[in-house]
């Protein structure tokens, strides 16, 4: 494994070429374009990494899984689906278009910007320091890291950068689908964006995933039935407009985000971090994309 993963790396970097590190904040274009890291942890103890594995970087998108989580153990699945739905969009990941053209006005699932606001304000809190604070723990109990924390730079950079955040949090708010405090609700998905992890802190939240919702103890932290649940729609909308594309060459539940990560979960076997910030253009790490192919291919990891 260690030896198929080294030479996966190597032969994968050259595809940042390809792309472009995210640069809608100053923060973030800091990033080393040809970087590209991994790590996997297996259901059986082992750990396996290569490459820029230590890199630190924010999770972005990625976050999206955990407050979904959250949210659905805070308020149930009815009420959580009652307002944002469970549809692909086919869509870029701010796209705003079917917010106002969709006969629900829900957005179409918890993974894409709109989504993911409705779910940051059914996160429970007195306020928004409170709701985040939450957020953050369940965050350190779910990768089982203690260390986890915002990025306050780009914490910053996304609250000062997200106006087309703001437009749609606003618009939720006015069909309904954010019941409460909209700044609120936006200043937990800044925040939760902004929260500065490793491919290990991945492969670990993956790896969680792919227990069906248990820690390393033992610790049942949701239900199976939310682990499914986040799975499914990670498999079917966690790539965004590439999920399909993804889903046939890989096949297993991934969820990327801006910053460069890739979290996977191979279901009964293993959690996957990957971190290369070169970006396609629909967002997704570019060389981690090709790697989790290859590495899908040799290991046979497909679950269908
Ligand atoms: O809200 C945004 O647009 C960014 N903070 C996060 C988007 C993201 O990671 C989409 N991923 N591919």
């Amino acid at each position: 494994m260690q030896d198929l993963i080294d030479k996966l790396v190597k032969k994968n970097i050259p595809f940042s070429e390809k792309g472009k590190v995210a640069n809608y904040i100053p923060e973030l274009d800091k990033a080393n374009k040809n970087s590209l890291g991994i790590y996997i942890t297996t259901l059986d103890g082992k750990n396996y990494h290569s490459g820029d594995y230590k890199t630190k970087f924010t999770i972005q998108s990625i976050s999206k899984i955990v407050s979904l989580m959250l949210a659905i153990l805070d308020n149930g699945e009815k009420y959580v689906f009652s307002k944002v739905g469970m549809e692909p969009t086919g869509d870029p990941f701010n796209s705003i278009r079917k917010l106002e053209t969709s006969n629900t006005k829900k957005p179409y699932n918890p993974m894409i910007n709109a989504g993911a606001i409705a779910i940051a304000s059914m996160i429970k809190g007195k306020d928004a320091r409170d709701k985040f604070q939450r957020l953050l723990d369940f965050f350190k109990k779910v990768s089982e890291d203690d260390t986890l924390d915002v990025n306050y730079k780009i914490y910053c950079g996304e609250s000062e950068t997200g106006n087309r955040n703001r437009a749609m949090g606003y618009f939720l708010k006015s069909e309904g689908i954010i019941e409460g405090n909209v700044e609120e609700a936006l200043d937990v998905y800044f925040k939760q964006c902004s929260i500065e992890v490793t491919t290990e802190t991945l492969a670990k939240i993956g790896l969680f995933l792919a227990r069906n919702g248990k820690t390393s103890s033992g610790e049942q932290l949701i239900t199976p039935r939310i682990a499914v649940i986040v799975k499914t729609l990670m498999i079917t909308c966690g790539m965004y407009d590439s999920s399909g594309e993804i889903a046939v060459k890989v096949g297993v539940p991934s969820k990327s985000g801006v910053g460069g990560g890739i979290l996977s979960v191979v279901p009964g076997r293993m959690g996957i971090g990957i971190y290369g910030p070169s970006l396609d253009s629909k967002g997704n790490s570019i060389a981690g994309i090709n790697l989790l192919e290859d590495l899908s291919e040799q290991l046979n990891l497909s679950i269908f």
